[in-house]
């Protein structure tokens, strides 16, 4: 059985990049439809042994949207954290990898942001590392995570209109620039050193 992980934040702490009310149901209503639905689906098969990633991997069709929705989620509402608190840049081997790749952090933000604003319909864009530490930066539509290719997920901004429509209407481009705020690069870079 999967549960609704807990936020580690109070729901009015991301305001205003992201409102309480976005929280109440991006969190409280969809990502807790994914693991209900899941856990259904899961119920007396071989999956209900299997680790969340493990099912993301080997799934298909209902069960792969359900499970790779809470994998992303997951790892998307632990990234963030209060503007004020939050690691406003990574500082060790990931800064370094990103200057060696981008040059800059801002160069790195501008391209990631592009990606998401270009992404067709929903899904996600991702940052994720490769086996050698190299990052690389995917557009992942519908449920899918970078673990199906093998690759390690570091950070993600979700670009379904459920993320940001409350609180931005259409503007995805505005939002994805202010989540930056509220990202904790010590998260990033704890999944990056992992
Ligand atoms: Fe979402």
């Amino acid at each position: 059985m999967f549960t609704l992980i807990e936020l580690p934040y109070a729901k009015d702490a991301l305001a205003p990049v992201i409102s309480a009310q976005t929280l109440e149901f991006h969190h409280g209503k969809h990502l807790q439809g994914y693991v209900d639905n899941l856990n259904k689906l899961i119920a007396d098969t071989p999956f209900e042994e299997m680790w969340l990633e493990e099912i993301v991997r080997q799934s298909t069709g209902g069960m792969f949207n359900n499970a790779g929705q809470i994998l992303n989620h997951n790892l998307y509402f632990t990234q963030f954290g209060p503007a004020e608190t939050v690691a406003k840049a990574p500082t060790s081997v990931l800064a370094e990898q990103i200057q060696t790749q981008w040059g800059t952090l801002d160069a790195f933000k501008a391209e990631f942001e592009s990606k998401g604003v270009s992404l067709f319909g929903s899904g996600w864009v991702w940052l994720s590392a490769q086996e050698d530490g190299t990052l690389v930066i995917t557009q992942e539509s519908g449920a899918s995570n970078p673990v199906t290719e093998g690759l390690k997920p570091l950070l993600t901004f979700d670009v379904w209109e459920h993320a940001y429509y409350l609180d931005y209407q259409n503007r995805r481009a505005a939002h994805l620039s202010a989540l930056w705020q509220i990202v904790d690069w010590r998260v990033i870079e704890s999944r990056y050193n992992d």
